[in-house]
């Protein structure tokens, strides 16, 4: 076994981008796949198709998985049980933080270290230094492997506990499938006025370009419990979304999301959040939360 040399499971995108990374820093790169033509590009560069997973797993103690999920994840793994002990599986497919804890055990019963891990770019970000991943696992096996892994990404380690690298990748995914989703709504409405894409890009750019400034203001305030209505009132803001809801049905386009926005909203009045402002919607949210 070399210290250059790691193996990859799972060839989507992501697993086969990752093995041409490792490709190009000089690795030694075991690949396998449920489907092993996705591998033909790699081996024609140097890249060995194992001929079984557990075949994979024993080539190289570092073992990254870059899965759909963690139920491809178990029907992996299941087939490589006898491989496991002594592996550092560094598990880059998403799903939840529980799994993420689950997972951990099942490895660690079967002899082997968990490392979770969440990219957060797509494939065109990785290979390089400014794209980051988040980990979490027993921090010595991370700092082993980290110059490994930082061939992929740069490294964020977010503690011991195997949930939070999926914890902070959901929490970003949250943010980012709402965020892409409310783009494509107002496309769908400016679609139905004969506006494009194309137009919108800079209005769209913009408004989304001015978020950062709005976290700024009120994460110090959400952190210190206070939702003043000085800047803005929740009021304002559920007659702000009503206009969208009927701007939306207006022209004929699907208001189910700014619907469900606008119900977030108005369980704030009823909770007597009116002359707050929106950020006191934390508190409807939180309110039936475990
Ligand atoms: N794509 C992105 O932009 C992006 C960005 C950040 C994070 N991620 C995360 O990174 C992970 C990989 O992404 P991807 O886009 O490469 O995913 P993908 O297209 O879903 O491919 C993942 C791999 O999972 C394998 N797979 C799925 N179910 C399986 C099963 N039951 N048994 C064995 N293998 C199975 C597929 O094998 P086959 O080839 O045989 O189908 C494929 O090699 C995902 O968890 C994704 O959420 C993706």
């Amino acid at each position: 076994m070399s210290a250059q040399a790691v193996t990859i499971i799972g060839l989507g995108p992501m697993g086969r981008t990752m093995a041409n990374v490792y490709l190009d820093r000089g690795y030694q790169v075991t690949v396998w796949n449920r489907t092993a033509s996705r591998a033909d590009e790699l081996v024609a560069r140097g890249a060995v198709l194992a001929a079984s997973a557990e075949a994979a797993v024993a080539a190289n103690e570092l073992v990254i998985l870059s899965l759909t999920d963690y139920d491809a994840v178990y029907a992996v793994l299941e087939q490589a049980e006898a491989a496991l002990a002594g592996r550092v599986v560094v598990n880059l497919s998403s799903d939840t933080p529980e799994r993420a804890r689950q997972a951990a055990g099942w490895l660690a019963e079967r002899g082997a270290q968990h490392l979770t891990g969440g990219v957060q770019v797509p494939p065109s970000g990785l290979g390089n230094p400014e794209s980051e991943t988040f980990y979490s696992g027993p921090k010595d096996v991370f700092e082993a492997h980290r110059e490994a892994l930082e061939v992929i990404t740069s490294a964020d380690y977010r503690g011991e506990d195997p949930g939070l690298a999926a914890l902070f990748y959901q929490l970003q995914m949250d943010m980012f499938w709402t965020s892409m989703l409310s783009w494509l709504h107002a496309l769908a409405v400016a679609d139905a006025h004969g506006i494009s894409a194309e137009e919108l890009l800079p209005y769209a750019s913009r408004t989304m370009a001015s978020l950062p400034g709005f976290l700024g203001f009120y994460t110090p305030r959400i952190d210190a419990g206070e939702h003043a209505g000085d800047v803005d009132r929740l009021a304002m803001g559920v007659a702000s979304v009503d206009h969208i809801v009927h701007t939306t049905r207006d022209a004929g386009v699907d208001a189910t999301f700014p619907g469900a926005v606008l119900d977030v909203f108005q369980r704030g009045l009823t909770d007597g959040y009116g002359a707050d402002s929106f950020t006191s919607l934390t508190k409807v949210f939180r309110k039936n939360a475990r």
